[in-house]
């Protein structure tokens, strides 16, 4: 099921879009001619092979509807590792592989686009995919910096497409239960909500990686893997999977987490569209030329409509990891191991709240999140994290980030998007683009 064509490409046709494929099989597989597979299955191409890629990538193998037939990577090794994974799991050699996500993103028979990439690349690889008529899921957080959410979002509108946020915790149940509770009002009027996220910084990779400056392994273009953050001497933490740890490429475990945990207490607080009016924020911070310079303790507070105050923080032993709404008559903690509420008869983990506790504010509901995504192509209704839930998901972690480095309090508007009397801070509200690439 291809949005941008209704007929089968012809070979030449197939042949001239995919030129520019690092490896194309021997033998063109027959699947794409349309000629084994039911019409309406989805073609689905995969970009970033590192932690999350692979995860998401196997719920699409999964799914007798789905195909997935390019895949995508700047470093060969994790490349190969995705035709292996792919093709091992059809029985076929038809994975097509690319290292320029944009010749994948020219093909005309991709109907979806996984991207799974750090955070310096969500902007342009979902605007480029949203302008090439895919649909995405994509990953928290939504972006970078706001103006780039901005941009993301802007494009996901223009050209109709479906989009996907990889805050998985909507798609399970006791994430569900605990918004939902919120939502009909068992805890009366919240009036705060605790957000507790990790702290420090933690080597993703088996051993710590060498942070000395050498040069890059010839198997990674750095060059490409840098894209439009600014261009630093190569260091093995820089990249795969501890990229995180610089405000270069990531930012630390604040804007790591903040699409989940605070996800949630929006999804609860029927703040989908909404955001704070006022944001001071505290950190503990490594010097800025250190090599891992995030955030290693911080604490923001915040302040809602309904004059509902939020504390958003790593590292202090009074949040507690997870979300927690306190209400005038009760309260409600979820995270991923468990869930409590003042009411221990609501404490039935695993299962969704009966219909009667839930007939006010019903939540979306979604069992599998990937499938949710193929669901809503299909059907054209919106996914349960579309891109404007993960836009205000992750807006208080980065007014968060910037109260914290201007060191003071800062005002937001939330309908105009800005901040408010103080053009310092403004100012970071967007990142110089390294040349060619542009911020668009
Ligand atoms: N939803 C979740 O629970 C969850 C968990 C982990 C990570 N994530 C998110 O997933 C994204 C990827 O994180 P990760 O931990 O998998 O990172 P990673 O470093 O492990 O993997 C990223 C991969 O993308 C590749 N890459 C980088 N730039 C590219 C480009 N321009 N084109 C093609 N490939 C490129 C890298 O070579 C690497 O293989 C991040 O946004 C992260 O926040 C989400």
């Amino acid at each position: 099921m291809s949005r941008t064509r209704s007929r089968p490409l012809s070979r030449r046709q197939f042949l001239a879009s995919t030129g520019l494929a690092l490896a194309a099989p021997a033998i063109l597989p027959s699947s794409v001619f349309g000629q084994n597979s039911p019409a309406n299955r989805l073609n689905i191409g995969v970009v970033g092979w590192g932690i999350m890629g692979p995860g998401n990538t196997q719920a699409f193998l999964k799914m007798k509807d789905c195909q997935v037939m390019a895949a995508c990577d700047v470093d060969k090794n994790h490349l190969q590792a995705a035709l292996n994974t792919i093709n091992a799991h059809y029985r076929n050699q038809d994975c097509q592989a690319y290292r320029d996500y944009r010749e994948m993103l020219a093909r005309k028979d991709l109907d979806a686009v996984m991207l799974a990439v750090p955070d310096h690349w969500h902007m342009l690889t979902a605007v480029h995919a949203a302008q090439a008529g895919k649909h995405i899921y994509g990953e928290k957080p939504l972006a970078r910096t706001i103006v780039e959410q901005q941009a993301i979002v802007k494009a996901v509108h223009r050209n109709k497409i479906t989009w996907q946020t990889g805050s998985w915790q909507r798609s399970v149940a006791n994430f569900h239960k605990a918004a939902e509770l919120v939502a009909n009002g068992h805890i009366g009027e919240v009036t705060h909500v605790e957000i507790g996220l990790p702290a420090g910084h933690g080597s993703y990779t088996p051993t710590p990686p060498s942070l000395a400056i050498t040069d890059p392994p010839p198997d990674l273009d750095y060059d490409f893997w840098v894209g439009p953050a600014r261009m630093m001497p190569y260091r093995e933490g820089y990249v795969h999977r501890n990229w995180r740890w610089n405000y270069n490429f990531g930012g630390g475990r604040l804007l790591d987490w903040v699409g989940h945990h605070m996800d949630i207490a929006h999804w609860g607080l029927g703040f989908d569209n909404n955001g704070p009016s006022e944001i001071e924020g505290e950190g503990e911070f490594p010097p800025a030329e250190a090599p891992w310079n995030t955030a290693t303790r911080y604490r923001i507070e915040l302040k809602y409509p309904r004059r509902i105050t939020m504390t958003l923080a790593g590292g202090w032993n009074d949040i507690r990891s997870g979300t927690k709404w306190i209400g005038t008559e009760g309260w409600v903690w979820v995270d991923r191991e468990g869930f409590e509420a003042s009411n221990p008869s609501w404490k039935d983990d695993y299962k969704r709240l009966p219909e009667e506790m839930r007939a006010k504010r019903p939540l979306y509901v979604s069992a599998n999140h990937q499938r949710n995504f193929i669901d809503c192509i299909r059907s054209g209704q919106p996914t349960i994290t579309p891109v404007e839930v993960a836009h205000h998901s992750t807006i208080p972690g980065h007014l968060g980030l910037i109260s914290m480095l201007v060191k003071r309090k800062i005002r937001w508007d939330p309908s105009k998007e800005e901040i408010l009397d103080d053009p310092e801070a403004s100012r970071l509200l967007t990142r110089e683009y390294r040349k060619p690439w542009t911020l668009s």
